[in-house]
């Protein structure tokens, strides 16, 4: 019996590529810090005959993924796709924020969702097809002042799912980085943006659709994928402009907050 492991699966898009993968009769493990927020869930989803487990645990433990992964083992769980999905941002300008803050986002964030890559990695023997789906941003194509930490971290993540995707190709694992763009979920409230969040709700889109477009560019070998039409056209027009333009474009939007 195979699962597939969510980090970040208590609310948002984590949550909602829970539900996809349900309807898809995968048997999932889900993982956050919010232990009720699981219990809940994993109640829901085990109604649609699938095995659903849960653990939780803070990924900015030092150990917590290689805990998370020897629990697994010891259960004799095969994790066949891992979705490296929990994250967090912090809004404000660099020197507004405590240092500790900063240093949170960037380990959840960058440490976290390598050392989750490496020890599934590890485990894999080449003889099994596997999946790995890191959920970056559209913030990973420039920078994003205001967000600096945040969009830097998203830009890591990338880079390294670009690259991680052509090394681990031989052994059978393919690698999907899905890039959303504002989303509904806890993400804006917890990052401290909220009057942008406001004026913008009508641009974004649902946890649900990103978790979709998602799990659809995963099983169908995607490099990236960027959910809805308008998030892949700012891209586009990114990749156009000189990044110091682009830079200033970004600070424009997200300087009143
Ligand atoms: N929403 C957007 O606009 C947007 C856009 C682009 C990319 N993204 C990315 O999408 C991913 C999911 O975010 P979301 O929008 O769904 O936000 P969300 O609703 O705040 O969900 C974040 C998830 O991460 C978990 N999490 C946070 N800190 C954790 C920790 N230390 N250890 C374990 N789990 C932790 C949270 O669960 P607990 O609180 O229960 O731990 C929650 O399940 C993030 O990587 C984010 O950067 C979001």
């Amino acid at each position: 019996m195979t699962y597939s492991l969510i980090t970040g699966a208590s609310k948002g898009i984590g949550k909602a590529i829970a539900y996809e993968l349900a309807a898809q009769g995968r048997n999932l493990i889900l993982v956050a810090r919010s232990e009720d927020l699981l219990e809940k869930l994993a109640k829901e989803l085990s109604g649609r005959k699938i095995n659903v487990k849960y653990l939780a645990t803070d990924l900015l433990d030092e150990d917590a993924a290689k805990l998370l992964f020897d629990w697994m083992e010891i259960q004799n769980l095969n994790v066949d796709t891992l979705i490296n999905n929990a994250g967090f941002g912090q809004y404000g300008k660099f020197m507004d924020n405590p240092i500790e803050k900063h240093m949170q986002v960037m380990h959840l964030n960058m440490d976290a969702m390598v050392t989750m890559a490496y020890e599934f990695l590890k485990r894999t023997d080449g003889n099994q097809r596997r999946y790995i789906l890191n959920t970056v941003s559209t913030a990973a194509f420039q920078p994003v002042p205001y967000m600096a930490i945040y969009s830097a971290t998203k830009s890591f993540m990338l880079s390294f799912s670009r690259a991680l995707r052509y090394e681990v190709r031989p052994q059978n694992v393919y690698v999907t980085a899905l890039c959303p763009g504002a989303t509904e979920s806890e993400f804006s409230s917890s990052a401290g943006i909220y009057k942008l969040a406001e004026k913008n709700a009508r641009f974004y889109m649902t946890s649900e659709s990103v978790a979709k477009a998602g799990v659809n560019g995963l099983w169908k070998n995607k490099s990236v994928v960027i959910p809805g039409l308008m998030n892949k056209l700012s891209t586009i027009a990114v990749n156009l402009t000189p990044q110091d333009l682009a830079t200033a474009m970004s600070a424009n939007i997200f300087k009143n907050n």
